[in-house]
C-alpha cells in the first residue's frame, strides 16, 4: 500500500497541524480545566469543512477520503484530543449512518445540516446494561398512530446535549436479539426527549458525556433510518469506521506526548548531562517512536481500506487499527510522563492530561477486549 501523500493530502495535514498549533494547543488545557465545550473550534472548523469531511459535496460535504480523515483527527487531537473526539463522534457516528443507510429525504433535511456544522450530531447504542453487550438494547420503539414512541435511557454519549441530531438504536421487535433493533434519527426537542446525566470524567473532559432520555419521546415514521431490524448491523457498519478515527485520535495524542518528551529530554539536565544522553530515556524513545510509527501504518491503512468499499470486510483491520493505536497511546503517555518526572504529574505541563485523554481510547467505540474478539473472530471464521 502506497502512503505518500497526495498533495492535497499534505495540504490537509498542514492547515491542520498549524490549526492545532494555533488555536487548540493553546486553549486545551483551559479547556480541560473547565469542562466546557469548544464552540469556538467548532465554529472555525466548520469553516474548513470539518464537520462534512468525507462526506458529498452534494449535501455540503468537504468530500474528502478517508486517509484525509485520519490525518485530520490525528493532527486535531495533537492539538486537543476533546476536539479531535468532538470532531469523530460528529462524523464518523452520527453522519455516516445517515449517509449509508438514510433516503434521500433525511440526507436533505440532516446530513445537509450536519456537514456545515449548523447542526452537532451523536449516536448512541451503550445503555446501563447493554455496553460491550451492543445487542442487549432494552430502549424500544413502538409504532403508534403514525408515530414512534421511545422509552429508554441511553448512556455514555459523546456530544450529548450539544447535538441537534441524535441516531440510536431501539428494540422494535422483542424476543429476536439483534435483529429485533432498529435506528432512528431524534430531533433535539422532539417531545418527551431530555438530556440526563453529564459524566464527570478523567480525561476528554471538554468533550461532553451524558445520558439520552426517551419518556414516552415521540418521533415521525419517517425518522427510522434503514429497514426495520437492521439497527444492529447499521451500528456495527458505523462503528468499523468510527474504530479507525479513535486509533488516529489515539495516535495524535501519542504524537504529542512523544514530542514534548523528545524536547525536554535534550533541555533537562541532570547529573552534569542532558536526558537525552541517557541510555535508558534514548531506548525510552527509540520504543516510542518506533511503536507510534507502527500504530500510524495500521491506521492509515485502515483508513485507506475502510474508505475503498464494503466494510465488513475491513472490520478486522479496523479492530486492529484501534486495539494497537490505543494501547500505544497508553504506553507512550506512560513513557513521556515518565521522562518528565514530577513535573509530568502536574498540571504545569500538558503530560498529564495526555496520559488522562488517552486512556479512554482503549474504552469508547469498542474495549480493547472488544476489538480482540473482532480480530479473533475474523481469524478464526
Ligand atoms: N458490520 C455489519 N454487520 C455485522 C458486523 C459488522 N461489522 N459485525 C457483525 N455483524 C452482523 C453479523 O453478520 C450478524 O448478522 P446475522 O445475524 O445476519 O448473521 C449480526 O451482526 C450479529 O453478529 P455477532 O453474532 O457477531 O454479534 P454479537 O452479538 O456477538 O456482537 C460484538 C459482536 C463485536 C461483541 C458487538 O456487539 C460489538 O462490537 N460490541 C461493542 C459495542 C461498542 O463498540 N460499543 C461502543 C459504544 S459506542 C460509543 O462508544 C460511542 C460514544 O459516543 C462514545
Amino acid at each position: 500500500m502506497n502512503f505518500n501523500l497526495t498533495d492535497e493530502q499534505q495540504l490537509v495535514r498542514e492547515t491542520c497541524r498549524k490549526f492545532a498549533d494555533n488555536y487548540l494547543k493553546p486553549k486545551a488545557a483551559e479547556y480541560d480545566r473547565s469542562h466546557e465545550f469548544p464552540w469556538e473550534h467548532i465554529e472555525k472548523l466548520s469553516g474548513m469543512g470539518m464537520m462534512g469531511i468525507v462526506y458529498p459535496e452534494e449535501y455540503n460535504g468537504a468530500g474528502m477520503d478517508y486517509l484525509s480523515y485520519a490525518i485530520i483527527v490525528e493532527e486535531l487531537s495533537r492539538g486537543c484530543a476533546s476536539t479531535g473526539v468532538i470532531v469523530c463522534a460528529h462524523n464518523s457516528l452520527c453522519l455516516s449512518p445517515i449517509n449509508y443507510f438514510g433516503n434521500e429525504e433525511q440526507k436533505k433535511k440532516y446530513l445537509s445540516r450536519l456537514t456545515t456544522g449548523e447542526w452537532i450530531g451523536c449516536f448512541g447504542i451503550t445503555e446501563s446494561n447493554a455496553g460491550s453487550d451492543a445487542a442487549g438494547t432494552t430502549t424500544t420503539a413502538e409504532l403508534k398512530n403514525g408515530n414512534w414512541v421511545l422509552n429508554g435511557t441511553k448512556n455514555f454519549i459523546t456530544n450529548g446535549g450539544v447535538a441537534s441530531v441524535n441516531v440510536i438504536t431501539a428494540v422494535t421487535e422483542k424476543g429476536i436479539g439483534h435483529k429485533g433493533l432498529s435506528f432512528f434519527i431524534i430531533e433535539k426537542g422532539a417531545p418527551g426527549f431530555s438530556v440526563g446525566k453529564l459524566e464527570d470524567k478523567l480525561g476528554i473532559c471538554a468533550s461532553p458525556t451524558t445520558e439520552l432520555i426517551f419518556d414516552n419521546c415521540e418521533i415521525p415514521e419517517g425518522n427510522l433510518l434503514g429497514k426495520k431490524g437492521d439497527g444492529f448491523k447499521i451500528a456495527m457498519h458505523t462503528l468499523d469506521g468510527g474504530r479507525v478515527m479513535i486509533g488516529a485520535q489515539a495516535l495524535g495524542i501519542a504524537q504529542a506526548a512523544f514530542d514534548e518528551a523528545v524536547a525536554y529530554s535534550k533541555e533537562r539536565k541532570q547529573f552534569n548531562q542532558s536526558l537525552s544522553n541517557f541510555q535508558a530515556i534514548q531506548w525510552m524513545i527509540a520504543d516510542m517512536a518506533t511503536e507510534i510509527e507502527a500504530a500510524r501504518l495500521l491506521v492509515y491503512q485502515a483508513a485507506v481500506l475502510i474508505g475503498s468499499g464494503d466494510r465488513r470486510k475491513y472490520s478486522k483491520q479496523a479492530a486492529m487499527a484501534k486495539l494497537f493505536a490505543s494501547e500505544m497511546s497508553h504506553r507512550v503517555t506512560h513513557k513521556a510522563l515518565q521522562i518528565f518526572g514530577g513535573y509530568g504529574y502536574t498540571k504545569d505541563y500538558p503530560m498529564e492530561r495526555y496520559y488522562r485523554d488517552a486512556r479512554i481510547t482503549e474504552i469508547y467505540e469498542g474495549t480493547s477486549e472488544i476489538q480482540r474478539i473482532v480480530i479473533a473472530s475474523n481469524v478464526l471464521g
